[in-house]
């Protein structure tokens, strides 16, 4: 899947691809959790992992990547700029050269800044500094995580390049139809986190069903769902037959039940949501 930034003259910069499937690897924290999970997944056939500072398992992703001799320019890796260090343009730069570090990498597919910053007074140098450290090729992509439509649209006031991604929790359960259209309206892709509300709704009875119908797992009906909204889906997985199980979700048809998928919705936040802040 192709993502680009647009300019305020509506030209396509910085553009880049990204493998629309992805390993999410928030709480591994266990030591050798997020390396055995990044193996296993790489082994599999999956090309694109998303981490963050905040998950302090940076390092692992790194260590792994290398451990599976794959190329790393046929992997796409995907870190987030901690909330608490988005404080101004200086801290972005140090903390893009740390995360280089902590991958021991040349450069990150895609640097997002991990959710609006707490004072909105440092929202517009930050982001000056993420299109510095794209500018500079540290980084191949920006983009955000947790906007809502207002965040978003406050963006087209101090962007050179709007962000390519916003990272928001998406699934049956939370179909963000305002934030999707905003987001894309910006030229943006949305990629869904949390696709099984964090395991949440793995057992949910209506998913069941539809998956029953199917022929297939609960699981792979949701990450499917995400995915066919045209969502780049990053499930975390830390045991392996589901992180097989889960991007078999690829190979399912679930086209004639996307009407009963869609009807689950329920506004159902899993985690934390910033979209709706000042
Ligand atoms: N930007 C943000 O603010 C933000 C917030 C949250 C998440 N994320 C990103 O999105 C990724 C995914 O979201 P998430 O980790 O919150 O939750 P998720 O992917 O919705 O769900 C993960 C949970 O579901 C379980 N699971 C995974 N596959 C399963 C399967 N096939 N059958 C049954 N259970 C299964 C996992 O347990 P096991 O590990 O035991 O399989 C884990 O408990 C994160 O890892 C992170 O990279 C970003």
């Amino acid at each position: 899947m192709r993502i680009s930034h647009l300019t305020p003259d509506g030209q396509e910069a910085y553009s880049h691809e990204v493998p629309q499937f992805g390993l999410g690897v928030f709480l591994m924290s266990e030591e050798g959790e997020c390396r055995n999970s990044v193996l296993h997944a790489l082994k599999v056939g999956y090309t694109h992992i998303d981490t963050a500072r905040v998950y302090g398992n940076e390092d692992e992703v790194g260590k792994a990547v290398k451990e599976s001799g794959v190329d790393r320019d046929s992997l796409f890796i995907t870190t987030k700029l901690r909330r608490g260090h988005a404080t101004g343009y200086d801290e972005v730069l140090e903390h893009c050269q740390k995360s280089l570090e902590l991958l021991d990498m040349d450069y990150i597919d895609l640097y997002l800044v991990h959710a609006p910053p707490e004072d909105p007074e440092h929202r517009s140098p930050v982001w000056k500094g993420m299109e510095y450290c794209l500018e500079q090729g540290w980084v191949k992509a920006i983009g955000v995580s947790n906007y809502g439509a207002a965040h978003i649209e406050a963006m087209k006031e101090y962007a050179t390049y709007m962000p390519c991604v916003n990272q928001v929790e998406f699934n049956p359960w939370l179909q963000r139809p305002d934030i999707k259209k905003a987001t894309e309206a910006a030229g943006a892709r949305l990629m869904a986190y949390s696709p099984l509300a964090r395991g949440q709704k793995v057992d949910d009875a209506g998913l069941a069903e539809i998956a029953e119908r199917l022929g297939c797992t609960p699981a792979q009906v949701a990450i499917k769902f995400c995915y066919d909204e045209g969502c780049i889906t990053i499930p975390k997985s830390s045991n392996p037959s589901r992180i097989t199980e889960n991007i078999q979700s690829l190979d399912v048809d679930i086209s004639s039940e996307m009407d009963a998928i869609r009807a689950l919705e329920c506004n159902y936040v899993s985690g934390w949501d910033p979209t709706s802040e000042p």
